[in-house]
């Protein structure tokens, strides 16, 4: 079954989909045909999303221990089966990794990491038993180098660049899909909330997912948008770590 007709096997499930990269990527999937769940942590902003898009919507706080279960296990008492999962919660903490106070880090890798990885297995426990189903999770090009003044950020997206690819591997078989998608700098609140300074470049959020929502629904196995990111990957990552460490990403 291609991606794109999992449109008529059950809702898409968005996590971190009330704002940013996360509500443009599920209006994306409503252009597709897609009925949506999406989840945020503020009940006042996801239900104003969740209305624009037409989704059903969760409030949940994924650094949470134990949400990410709780939440999928919710989504089902519902009665909604998820046909896809696009794990796109995440955000970043900038600094000296040991000034980043261990709190952050914990919560960074709690979300990035644990509730990932939670509902990564969640969704295909269920979609390689029935035999269908597609899943998204949002890394970034930081996947591909380490970042100093961000360190655990990169890292988390590094690990979750990795256990993707060898679940796209294992998933295969059942004909379920299983993608990355690694964007460049996005025009969302993410460095201000990370207390980063913004790059000079970003592209709009709502650019990269036409793009990746259409290399998803081709079940691609790592989406970049953007010719000049895509270009980054033939660079070494010696380099690029050292580029990033000249970015002046921590606000003084
Ligand atoms: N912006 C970039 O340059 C860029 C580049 C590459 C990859 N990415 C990735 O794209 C994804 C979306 O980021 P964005 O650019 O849209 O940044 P953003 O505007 O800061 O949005 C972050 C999203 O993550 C959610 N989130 C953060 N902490 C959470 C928590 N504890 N529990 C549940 N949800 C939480 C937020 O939900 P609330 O609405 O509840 O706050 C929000 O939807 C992230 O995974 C990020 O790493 C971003």
């Amino acid at each position: 079954m291609r991606n794109s007709e999992l449109k008529d096997k059950g809702p898409a499930l968005i996590t971190g989909a009330a704002r940013g990269f996360g509500f443009a990527l599920a209006s994306e999937l409503k252009k597709h045909g897609f009925e949506l769940i999406i989840t945020g942590r503020d009940e006042k902003r996801t239900k104003a999303s969740a209305e624009k898009l037409g989704a059903a919507y969760y409030v949940t706080d994924l650094s949470v221990p134990g949400s990410a279960g709780a939440l999928y296990e919710k989504v089902k008492a519902d009665g909604y089966s998820p046909s896809v999962l696009v794990n796109n919660a995440g955000f970043g903490a900038a600094g000296e990794a040991w000034k980043v106070s261990k709190e952050k880090d914990r919560d960074l890798i709690a979300v990035n990491i644990t509730a990932a990885t939670e509902l990564s297995k969640l969704f295909l426990s269920d979609a390689c038993e029935r035999g269908y189903g597609a899943l998204l999770n949002v890394c970034s090009i930081a996947a591909f180098q380490p970042g100093p003044y961000t360190a655990s950020y990169y890292a988390s997206k590094a690990y979750l660049y990795s256990y993707t690819l060898a679940a796209r591997e294992e998933a295969k078989k059942y004909n379920v899909s299983v993608s990355s998608l690694c964007p460049g700098p996005l025009d969302t609140e993410f460095f201000e909330n990370a207390g980063a300074n913004k790059p000079g470049v970003s592209m709009s959020a709502e650019k990269a997912a036409r793009y990746a929502v259409k290399r998803f629904l081709k079940g691609k196995k790592t989406i970049i948008p953007g010719f000049y990111m895509r270009a980054t990957r033939i660079l070494p990552a010696s380099v690029k770590t050292a580029f990033v460490a000249r970015m002046k990403i921590i606000k003084n």
